[in-house]
């Protein structure tokens, strides 16, 4: 396997900010951290964006069932017509996201994928709570768990789409909004289902149920599965962190995992395993640096998914085979999503057009 970090200049990350490059009718997206790559490594950052948005026809959900039950909360029922509402959705947050280019590395995608994540990552399969059934981090004390630092900011992101098409939940809303990140910045198609119906502050999770960073592969492994992750998709979806980066305001961590934080690779496998990683010295928690350009991060919870063998024999796999990780990730994230919600036959899956096909 040849060097991800042997393909790129040192870059400095304040730095990093979207170009858009008018070429052949189509808009190239591009961090200008990619400047002085070679042609190769420039390839695996563009990623193509355009709009086309149709009309909405309101109503879309409307909630037939109660909910509880031993298998999960039930998923409101849905026109058969909703896909096109649902795309337009899509459309316009996909649109919203191109057009606010100045925030953080040039995206809001990365924290958009962290809600839809924290929202559904609650879920507990031993009581059957949590998830994104309710979008309940509206609420204290979701709203307030330290995980949650910096997620009002997706979530105000998002906002403006519940007033427009105030028929959406916010599970659905903040789901939505991961699926469409996650295929904007260059992703897997993600299939999707609605019907999440909003609750209320009684049914917040208790605080302490998202991973906490500093943690070891045997922690790492019991809460996936908690969450009802089996190993594999537990180390699929940790490949998420092939985006965005952390924030010392936050989480007390810094930095980016790799040198494209918005677009979707299979690159924080290739750096994990390829490149050297020391402890970072500096006046903050425990996290490892690249000893090559020290501007890369891994957290003690993703080096760990290099010191257990079994994780690492997948890490191995994603590195080497960029489709199988999209495969993998688009079903687990799924999965993630959907994490305590009992869907009827009769619900369809969506798989939501990216800007660029429809243009
Ligand atoms: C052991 C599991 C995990 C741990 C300990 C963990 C921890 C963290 C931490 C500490 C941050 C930095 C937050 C900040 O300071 O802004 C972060 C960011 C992020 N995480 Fe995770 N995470 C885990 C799993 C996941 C999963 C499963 C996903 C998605 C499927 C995910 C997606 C992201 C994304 C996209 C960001 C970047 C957000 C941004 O740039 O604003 N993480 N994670």
């Amino acid at each position: 396997m040849a060097s991800v970090a042997s393909n790129f200049t040192r870059a400095s990350f304040k730095q990093l900010r979207p170009l858009k490059i008018k070429a052949s009718s189509k808009t190239f997206v591009r961090s200008t951290a990619v400047v002085g790559l070679t042609s190769a490594a420039l390839a695996t950052y563009y990623y193509n964006n355009d709009n086309n948005n149709k009309k909405s026809n309101g109503n879309a959900a409307k909630a037939l069932f109660g909910f509880g039950g031993a298998s999960g909360l039930n998923a409101a029922q849905v026109s058969s017509k909703a896909q096109d509402e649902y795309q337009e959705i899509y459309n316009a947050i996909a649109k919203k996201l191109q057009d606010e280019d100045e925030y953080d590395y040039g995206s809001y995608g990365p924290v958009l994928v962290r809600l839809a994540w924290h929202s559904s990552g609650t879920y507990d399969t031993n009581d059957k709570t949590g998830g994104s059934y309710g979008g309940t981090m509206r609420f204290a004390p979701e709203s307030t768990d330290d995980a949650n630092n910096g997620l009002e900011i997706a979530r105000k992101f998002l906002d403006e789409f519940k007033v427009k098409y105030d028929w959406i939940s916010y599970g659905d809303l903040w789901t939505l909004g991961g699926v469409c990140a996650v295929q904007e910045l260059g992703g897997p198609k993600v299939k999707w289902r609605a019907g999440r119906v909003d609750q209320d502050a009684s049914k917040c999770p208790p605080n302490g149920k998202l991973p906490d960073a500093s943690r070891d592969a045997p922690y790492v492994r019991n809460l996936f599965a908690r969450m009802g992750m089996t190993e594999r998709e537990t180390v699929a979806l940790i490949g998420a962190h092939c985006l965005g980066g952390c924030h010392a305001d936050r989480s007390g961590y810094k930095g980016p995992w790799t040198f494209s934080p918005t677009v979707f690779t299979n690159d924080f496998y290739k750096l994990i395993l390829e490149d050297k990683w020391q402890v970072k010295k500096w006046d903050g928690p425990k996290q490892y640096e690249d000893v090559k350009t020290k501007s890369l991060m891994m957290l003690p919870a993703d080096i760990a998914l290099t010191e257990d063998s079994s994780f690492k024999k997948i890490c191995v796999e994603y590195a080497n085979d960029q489709d199988l990780f999209f495969k993998d990730f688009s079903a687990a994230f799924q999965k993630l999503l959907e994490s305590g919600i009992s869907y009827t036959k009769s619900t369809k899956e969506f798989v939501f057009k990216t800007l660029d096909e429809q243009e």
